[in-house]
């Protein structure tokens, strides 16, 4: 194939390519994370035009990048958060310690409301100084794409609120930003009798009036005891519906309530948390392409000790995604090579599953299969270029960054190396 090349384009050269792209595989037909050597990694603009062999790529006028012997790998994708938030539940995670239950404190007011209460208490600005730390530390790691939920406001406004700040991080950052309408997260105080109505608040004004503003892309619902029930989820799954939005849910995290066949019924985007996922849930997803969502920080700081069913997941086939779910509550960890590390220690996943779970699944997770999570001619061109040979030296050897550039849609907006 010969290429023409103008001035403006970018190529990066003498890397070790993890495409993560499927169909490339080595010699033995493993995948192997879709490793290529000797190829030019050729920017246009915002994308990536092409992935050739060096010598048959005609450098003309256009700027080479040496990377040294470097490993490039895909930008991460962070597909499940709550980065925006008042206050913080340290004192929360005390008391936990000594010994009261996270479902004893949400009873008590504290838990997610608590968060509730702070939220509302905070102006939109310090809402958006608190989460762009937070931010600045995940893009520090190399995250280019990262969903954003609400769910801490829990009335219009305050959901507004919430929403608009995810809106300015996204304009303000070389960072894109998939924002989701959590608004079924828990019930708020002045509805606490009455789960119903608050309910009703959110099928007919939250969900219609934030979606008319254009402040959200998929709707989620915390389906649980401590939660909603399968019949107020499927509520708002409808209403969803009518509007042609992607759902996706909070699901059998601390029980199985059967939320993963309902969001298999709605064609969801993925199932989170699914701790108490059973068979019949994971046959359910992987008949409806739903991405199972593993978020090994929540369970790591609630100490749970039921894993999610990962055997039964690989025998389906279902596509495993591995985010942050940074949240005050259950996992206030800005780190997802940490999360990528938990995920194989903690449930086994293999180094090469991890890696997929932060690119390509967590991209479908995000309905963006198509245009983010591979390095391969047409995506996006955000990728990562690490001091490191092998993938897994990323996830191995954490409390220090290995990132030397991160480049985002084409541009290099971070350079740590030393
Ligand atoms: O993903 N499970 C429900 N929601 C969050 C926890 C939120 C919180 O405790 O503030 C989660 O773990
Ligand atoms: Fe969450």
């Amino acid at each position: 194939m010969s290429i023409e090349l103008k001035d403006t384009d970018i190529i990066w050269r003498n890397a070790r390519l993890a495409t993560m792209n499927p169909t490339i595989s080595n010699i033995d037909g493993k995948h192997n994370y879709g490793i290529l050597e000797h190829y030019d990694l050729i920017i246009r603009d915002e994308k990536i035009l092409a992935i050739l062999p060096m010598e048959s790529v005609p450098v003309n006028r256009c700027k080479v990048i040496d990377a040294e012997q470097r490993l490039i790998t895909p930008g991460l994708i962070d597909c499940h958060t709550h980065l925006v938030f008042g206050g913080n539940r340290a004192s929360e995670w005390e008391q936990r310690l000594n010994g009261v239950s996270y479902t004893e404190i949400s009873a008590k007011g504290g838990g997610i409301n608590a968060t509730v209460n702070a939220t509302r208490q905070s102006s939109a600005q310090q809402l958006e100084i608190t989460a762009q730390k937070r931010l600045n530390a995940l893009m520090a790691e190399g995250v280019t794409t990262i969903e954003m939920k609400s769910g801490y406001g829990l009335d219009l406004e305050n959901e507004a609120k919430q929403l608009e700040v995810v809106q300015i991080l996204g304009r303000n950052n070389p960072v894109e930003i998939s924002p989701t309408l959590l608004s079924a997260h828990a019930v708020p105080p002045e509805y606490k009798h009455n789960s119903d109505a608050y309910i009703d608040l959110v099928c007919n004004t939250i969900l219609p009036t934030l979606w008319q503003k254009q402040l959200f892309e998929s709707v989620d619902v915390f389906c649980e005891s401590v939660g909603f029930s399968l019949e107020q989820t499927k509520r708002v799954f409808d209403a969803a519906r009518k509007l042609n939005i992607p759902v996706k849910g909070h699901v059998e995290q601390l029980s199985n309530l059967g939320g993963t066949e309902l969001v298999a019924d709605y064609q969801g985007l993925s199932v989170d948390h699914i701790e108490y996922l059973d068979e019949k849930g994971v046959e359910a997803i992987s008949q409806s392409g739903t991405v199972a969502v593993l978020l090994p920080g929540a369970f790591y700081f609630l100490q749970e000790t039921q894993r999610p069913p990962i055997n039964l997941l690989r025998q389906y086939h279902v596509p495993m995604a591995i985010s942050t779910d940074f949240n005050p509550g259950t996992s206030p960890f800005t780190s997802l090579r940490m999360m990528m590390n938990m995920a194989c220690v903690q449930f086994g996943l293999t180094p090469e599953e991890a890696w997929q779970g932060v690119t390509i699944h967590a991209a479908r997770a995000l309905g963006r299969a198509d245009s983010h999570g591979q390095l391969a001619a047409g995506y996006m061109a955000d990728f990562v270029v690490w001091d490191a040979k092998e993938p897994v030296d990323i996830l191995y050897e954490l409390g220090h960054n290995p990132l030397v550039y991160r480049v985002y849609r084409g541009v290099i907006t971070h350079g740590f190396y030393e």
